[in-house]
Protein backbone atom coordinates (compact mmCIF):
# COMPACT_ATOMS: atom_id res chain seq x y z
CA UNK A 1 0.00 0.00 0.00
CA UNK A 2 1.40 3.80 -1.02
CA UNK A 3 1.90 5.83 1.79
CA UNK A 4 3.35 8.56 0.19
CA UNK A 5 3.79 11.46 2.68
CA UNK A 6 4.97 15.17 2.67
CA UNK A 7 7.50 16.58 4.93
CA UNK A 8 9.18 19.94 5.72
CA UNK A 9 12.87 20.38 5.53
CA UNK A 10 14.54 23.51 6.70
CA UNK A 11 18.66 23.88 5.62
CA UNK A 12 19.61 26.01 8.95
CA UNK A 13 21.78 29.14 8.43
CA UNK A 14 25.02 27.30 9.34
CA UNK A 15 24.69 25.26 6.27
CA UNK A 16 23.42 27.72 4.17
CA UNK A 17 26.21 29.90 5.61
CA UNK A 18 28.72 27.35 4.70
CA UNK A 19 27.36 26.68 0.91
CA UNK A 20 26.32 23.40 1.79
CA UNK A 21 22.89 23.54 0.46
CA UNK A 22 23.03 21.66 -2.86
CA UNK A 23 25.35 19.22 -0.96
CA UNK A 24 22.41 18.44 1.13
CA UNK A 25 19.20 18.65 -1.81
CA UNK A 26 21.49 16.14 -3.62
CA UNK A 27 21.37 13.85 -0.42
CA UNK A 28 17.50 14.18 -0.32
CA UNK A 29 17.26 13.33 -3.95
CA UNK A 30 19.87 10.41 -3.53
CA UNK A 31 18.05 9.30 -1.24
CA UNK A 32 14.51 9.05 -3.26
CA UNK A 33 13.30 12.04 -2.15
CA UNK A 34 11.47 14.61 -3.93
CA UNK A 35 11.66 18.21 -3.87
CA UNK A 36 8.09 19.29 -4.24
CA UNK A 37 8.71 23.14 -3.43
CA UNK A 38 11.67 25.36 -2.22
CA UNK A 39 12.38 29.30 -0.96
CA UNK A 40 14.85 31.07 0.79
CA UNK A 41 13.32 32.78 3.64
CA UNK A 42 15.15 35.06 6.50
CA UNK A 43 12.75 34.78 9.69
CA UNK A 44 13.02 37.51 12.28
CA UNK A 45 12.53 36.32 15.61
CA UNK A 46 9.10 36.64 15.96
CA UNK A 47 8.11 34.41 13.28
CA UNK A 48 11.25 32.00 14.54
CA UNK A 49 8.89 31.97 17.74
CA UNK A 50 5.96 30.91 16.23
CA UNK A 51 7.57 28.16 14.31
CA UNK A 52 9.52 26.46 16.69
CA UNK A 53 6.41 27.06 19.64
CA UNK A 54 6.11 23.61 20.88
CA UNK A 55 9.50 24.05 22.37
CA UNK A 56 8.36 27.04 23.92
CA UNK A 57 8.55 26.05 27.78
CA UNK A 58 12.17 24.33 26.61
CA UNK A 59 15.39 26.60 28.58
CA UNK A 60 17.06 26.38 25.12
CA UNK A 61 13.61 28.18 23.18
CA UNK A 62 15.22 31.56 23.00
CA UNK A 63 18.74 30.32 21.60
CA UNK A 64 16.80 28.33 19.13
CA UNK A 65 14.68 31.27 17.86
CA UNK A 66 18.01 33.77 17.99
CA UNK A 67 19.60 31.14 15.64
CA UNK A 68 17.07 30.44 13.37
CA UNK A 69 16.72 33.90 12.85
CA UNK A 70 19.98 34.76 12.60
CA UNK A 71 20.61 34.22 9.06
CA UNK A 72 19.12 32.78 5.76
CA UNK A 73 17.47 29.58 5.95
CA UNK A 74 16.41 26.82 2.89
CA UNK A 75 12.92 25.88 3.43
CA UNK A 76 11.79 22.44 1.49
CA UNK A 77 8.44 20.17 1.14
CA UNK A 78 9.60 16.94 0.62
CA UNK A 79 7.74 14.29 -0.62
CA UNK A 80 8.34 10.31 -0.77
CA UNK A 81 7.43 7.32 0.77
CA UNK A 82 7.03 7.44 4.61
CA UNK A 83 9.10 10.83 4.11
CA UNK A 84 8.63 11.76 7.87
CA UNK A 85 10.22 8.64 9.21
CA UNK A 86 12.72 8.32 6.31
CA UNK A 87 13.83 12.18 6.72
CA UNK A 88 14.36 12.00 10.53
CA UNK A 89 16.55 8.71 9.29
CA UNK A 90 19.00 10.46 7.37
CA UNK A 91 18.86 13.74 9.39
CA UNK A 92 20.46 11.62 12.19
CA UNK A 93 20.43 11.96 15.99
CA UNK A 94 19.56 16.13 16.95
CA UNK A 95 22.91 16.20 18.54
CA UNK A 96 25.93 15.69 15.66
CA UNK A 97 27.83 14.38 18.10
CA UNK A 98 25.16 10.87 18.77
CA UNK A 99 24.24 11.20 14.94
CA UNK A 100 25.09 7.74 13.13
CA UNK A 101 27.90 8.50 10.44
CA UNK A 102 26.28 8.75 6.88
CA UNK A 103 23.58 10.59 8.49
CA UNK A 104 23.18 15.14 7.54
CA UNK A 105 23.86 16.06 11.34
CA UNK A 106 26.93 13.80 11.66
CA UNK A 107 28.50 14.70 8.19
CA UNK A 108 27.93 18.73 8.74
CA UNK A 109 26.27 19.73 11.79
CA UNK A 110 28.99 21.41 14.47
CA UNK A 111 26.67 21.37 17.51
CA UNK A 112 23.10 20.90 18.62
CA UNK A 113 21.93 23.75 17.81
CA UNK A 114 23.81 24.43 14.56
CA UNK A 115 22.52 20.90 13.44
CA UNK A 116 22.37 22.11 9.61
CA UNK A 117 19.38 20.44 9.11
CA UNK A 118 15.56 20.79 10.73
CA UNK A 119 12.66 17.93 10.03
CA UNK A 120 9.06 17.25 11.40
CA UNK A 121 8.60 14.94 13.69
CA UNK A 122 5.47 13.75 12.98
CA UNK A 123 2.57 13.98 10.47
CA UNK A 124 0.52 16.29 12.05
CA UNK A 125 3.55 18.97 12.23
CA UNK A 126 4.17 18.48 9.02
CA UNK A 127 1.02 19.62 7.84
CA UNK A 128 1.68 22.42 10.00
CA UNK A 129 5.13 23.43 9.09
CA UNK A 130 4.55 23.07 5.81
CA UNK A 131 1.52 25.30 6.02
CA UNK A 132 3.51 27.99 7.90
CA UNK A 133 6.11 28.21 5.07
CA UNK A 134 3.93 27.89 2.30
CA UNK A 135 -0.06 28.22 2.56
CA UNK A 136 -0.62 31.12 0.52
P1 LIG B 1 15.32 20.88 15.41
O1 LIG B 1 15.09 19.55 14.78
O2 LIG B 1 15.33 22.07 14.53
O3 LIG B 1 14.21 21.10 16.56
C1 LIG B 1 14.44 21.94 17.67
C2 LIG B 1 15.88 22.31 17.82
O4 LIG B 1 16.27 22.72 19.10
C3 LIG B 1 16.76 21.13 17.53
O5 LIG B 1 16.72 20.80 16.16
C4 LIG B 1 18.10 21.64 18.05
O6 LIG B 1 18.84 22.34 17.06
C5 LIG B 1 17.70 22.64 19.15
N1 LIG B 1 18.13 22.25 20.49
C6 LIG B 1 18.97 22.94 21.27
N2 LIG B 1 19.16 22.32 22.44
C7 LIG B 1 18.42 21.19 22.41
C8 LIG B 1 18.21 20.13 23.34
N3 LIG B 1 18.80 20.09 24.53
N4 LIG B 1 17.39 19.11 22.95
C9 LIG B 1 16.76 19.14 21.74
N5 LIG B 1 16.93 20.13 20.82
C10 LIG B 1 17.75 21.14 21.16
Amino acid sequence: MSNLEQTLSIIKPDAVERDLSDQIKNEFKKNGFNILKEKKVKLDKVDAEKFYQVHQSKPFFNDLCEYLSSGTIIVMILEKENAVLENRRIMGATDPQKAEDGTLRKKFGISIDKNSVHGSDSIENAKIEIDFFFKD
